[in-house]
């Protein structure tokens, strides 16, 4: 099986790779401080960090590095590529109390997944809609107890159930068949 390292500090997005590309790739973890550019695209996030990993390692190994966030439809996709520094900063219920003053609470996560093994890099987005609630549930991480999708929040549900319909899975997905056709 070929190596592929996935660079991110969250072991969970690990198995949940593996589970994409099982039997193909050997998905190992790797804990690298890449430069999170400032843009308004995930794509372009995403892709320099992957770059920046893969240059970083004497090898040929790919990577892949995913970039998500929530995208709150009436207020221009806010917080958007900022969600990590908005989550830390004003905090998810706080995003909620904002939220609760719209009267359109449509909202989407959405993830993209970079690859690059030095030669080619491609970028592959996936997106779950929903809208902003109240938060409840007790599971998941982030911005799930207030994103809810089909009656249910993120944080209701059980992991697989999230990873079946997630933005991340279904990036991870299209990074599996363009794989599998290369
Ligand atoms: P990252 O790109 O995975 O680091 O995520 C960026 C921001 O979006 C962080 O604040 C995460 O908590 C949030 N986020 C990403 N994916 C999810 C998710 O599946 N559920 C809840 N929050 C998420």
């Amino acid at each position: 099986m070929q190596p592929l390292r996935f660079v991110t500090t969250n072991s969970g997005k690990v198995r949940e790779a593996e589970e994409y590309l099982e039997g193909r790739y050997d998905v190992e973890q790797l804990d690298y401080d890449y430069t999170e550019i400032q843009s308004d695209s995930l794509a372009d996030i995403a892709a320099h960090g992957a770059r920046e990993a893969f240059d970083a390692r004497d090898d040929d190994v790919p990577v892949i590095v995913d970039d998500a966030g929530l995208f709150v439809n009436a207020v221009g996709g806010f917080p958007g590529p900022y969600s990590s520094y908005v989550e830390d900063t004003l905090g998810v219920e706080r995003v909620w109390r904002v939220a609760e003053t719209l009267d359109n609470r449509r909202a989407a996560f959405r993830c993209t997944v970079a690859f690059t093994d030095g030669e080619t890099t491609e970028t592959f987005d996936g997106a779950v809609q929903g809208r902003i609630v109240a938060p409840r549930g007790d599971g998941g991480f982030g911005y799930d107890p207030i994103f809810e999708h089909d009656g249910e929040t993120f944080a209701e549900m059980n992991t697989e159930a999230k990873n079946a319909l997630s933005h991340r899975g279904r990036a991870l997905a299209k990074l599996a068949d363009w794989l599998a056709e290369r």
